[in-house]
């Protein structure tokens, strides 16, 4: 087993638009983020994930790029990353980008240019097809709602964006295209970048066959992700860009690649992958009926713990993963994963265990740490995030009434994860001393960092315990490398592993619902290192825990 510094980090990804506002005008910037290092270096990460920061018109948050050498004004200047990333390796945190290569914005100078003269070069860097009997080239659906094809004024042209009109997918059968990105992909490794992760990658590739398939909707229309994911011939550019970039460097990579079978992660994340590791969707969306927001799941914690487990060996077996629980596209954990009258410390807690133990390298997405809440809406005009939008018009389409598509935005919307970071009890939680760009949930008045940091009973106060112990504990090896193994399958609402390295074996368990549980076992108990009771009652060869008490034990082996 090879070791490597990004294994053993644990990372914090930063949407900054919500982090922390330094000027006064509602968004976070890049001053925020340096302004709260010396927060994240006490918390104990050694990597950042910032979310787009380049120039965009924010149509997707940044993730509509429109130049991709240009820190967008409102987070700064390309000198202030310089600075916050020379600040961050004094306290030995790197900081990642995120790279978006499968789009940019239609306001990005190619594609300006590529509009005005579609058969000529710039074309090339997009997708432009002729329309066919006065629609569309094709029935793909975009995943943002609605055709995957855009009129070009004035033409018979469509483009092909497989995210938002705005963003219009780029060509990646163009050779030169593509060295321009590797170009640009250097240019800011060479300015000291640790790395990136990377956005929808798995989208790259079109089935070049641009064909219709059968429609999976009243619309008639099939959503890219069937039809233009992780396509034969990937593997081509994948390797291209790794080559002619990343290998180059000493960085971390972490792509997230929605659509790849676990028979095919070896290419993607084994010794000689196209990345260092990759986010796993398996059980992110295990709530949703293919990804719809409005079409729930009545999913149970055995589905979950099957979901999970399934992940872990599979990645194990092929190299190496990145495990979450959080993200930018996702509700806070504690609303997904728990009901209504579980969302307390102890569920809080449970969850953060349940996933920094595992076998991969641990992301926290800001608020995370607090337990931070998610932000219901009264009306669906409150909601930002494009998505959202999109989602609750495809409910209306799918009959649903304003009342209940609403419900189900308030379960599953992207802004959710979104709403300004916590920082204390004051206005605007102490997000900004102007008008937030996405208003604090009244929540705040409980949930902050400022109550946490005060409190040896804090979720956060946990989340450092945990941190502690994957890092600087005699355990961190085996916390890092340890093998992953399944146990106690037969408790249904347990999540129970072992993670063994040498002579160390390490025993997590996380009781998962409200009732109390025993557990008839062999284990020789050695040392509790984590729980998230006062107590642990260990009795000859029974454990009890408590409802959603969860511990990590080093046991002797056997
Ligand atoms: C990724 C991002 C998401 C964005 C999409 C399009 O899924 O995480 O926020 O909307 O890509 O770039
Ligand atoms: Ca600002």
């Amino acid at each position: 087993m090879v070791k490597k510094w990004w294994k053993e980090s644990v990372a914090y990804q930063i949407y900054p638009k919500s982090f922390y506002d330094t000027n006064g005008d509602g968004v976070g910037d890049l001053n925020g983020i340096l302004a709260k290092l010396d927060y994240l270096a006490s918390l104990g990460v050694d990597l950042i994930w910032i979310s787009p920061i380049y120039q965009s018109p924010m149509a997707d948050n940044g993730y509509d790029i429109s130049d991709y050498y240009k820190i967008d004004p409102i987070f700064g200047t390309n000198e202030e990353l310089d600075e916050l990333i020379g600040e961050a390796a004094k306290r030995h945190i790197r900081i990642m980008m995120d790279l978006v290569i499968n789009h940019t914005s239609d306001e990005h100078e190619w594609f300006q240019k590529a509009k005005q003269d579609i058969q000529g070069p710039y074309g090339q860097y997009y997708i432009f097809k002729e329309g066919v009997a006065g629609g569309p080239p094709n029935n793909w659906r975009s995943l943002f709602g609605n055709s995957a094809w855009e009129p070009v004024e004035g033409t018979n042209f469509y483009y092909l964006h497989t995210f938002a009109v705005k963003q219009p997918d780029l060509n990646w059968e163009n050779s030169f295209l593509r060295s321009q990105l590797y170009q640009m992909v250097n240019y800011w490794l060479d300015r000291g970048l640790g790395g990136f992760r990377v956005d929808a990658i798995t989208f790259i590739k079109k089935d070049v066959t641009f064909q219709n398939y059968p429609a999976d909707g009243l619309d008639g229309l099939v959503n890219m992700s069937t039809v233009s994911l992780n396509q034969p011939g990937i593997e081509v550019f994948l390797n291209e860009l790794k080559e002619c970039t990343f290998d180059r460097y000493d960085c971390i990579t972490v792509a997230e690649a929605p659509g790849v079978p676990y028979s095919d992660l070896g290419a993607y994340i084994g010794e000689k992958g196209f990345f260092n590791m990759i986010f796993d969707f398996s059980y992110a969306d295990m709530d949703l009926t293919n990804g719809e927001w409005f079409k729930p799941t009545n999913w149970t914690v055995k589905e979950l713990r099957d979901l999970v487990y399934a992940s872990q060996l599979a990645v194990e077996a092929a190299g190496w993963g990145a495990t979450y629980l959080e993200s930018h596209d996702q509700p806070r954990a504690i609303y997904k994963y728990l009901k209504a009258e579980n969302r307390h410390y102890y569920g809080a807690t449970l969850l953060a265990t349940l996933y920094f133990m595992l076998r991969g390298t641990p992301f926290i997405y800001q608020g995370q740490e607090l337990g931070m809440r998610n932000a219901e809406r009264s009306d669906i005009s409150q909601f930002d995030d494009i998505s959202t939008l999109d989602q609750y018009q495809r409910a209306l389409e799918f009959g649903l009434s304003a009342e209940e598509a609403l419900y189900h935005m308030n379960q599953r919307s992207r802004d959710h994860g979104r709403t300004p970071f916590q920082w204390n009890g004051e206005l605007h939680a102490g997000f900004t001393t102007g008008e937030p760009w996405l208003s604090v949930p009244d929540t705040y008045k409980i949930v902050n960092l400022e109550q946490q940091l005060q409190d040896e009973q804090s979720i956060l106060s946990f989340y450092k315990q945990l941190i502690q112990l994957r890092k600087h504990s005699e355990y961190a090896q085996t916390i890092v490398y340890g093998q992953f193994k399944p146990v106690l399958l037969a408790y249904e609402n347990l999540f129970a592993y072992e993670r063994i390295l040498n002579d160390q074996t390490i025993l997590v368990l996380c009781n998962y619902c409200e009732e109390p549980l025993t557990i008839e076992n062999c284990y020789d108990v050695k040392e509790t290192l984590i729980n998230n009771y006062k107590q642990l009652a260990v009795c000859k060869e029974v454990i009890g825990l408590q409802a959603f008490q969860c511990v990590v034990l080093a046991i002797n082996g056997h």
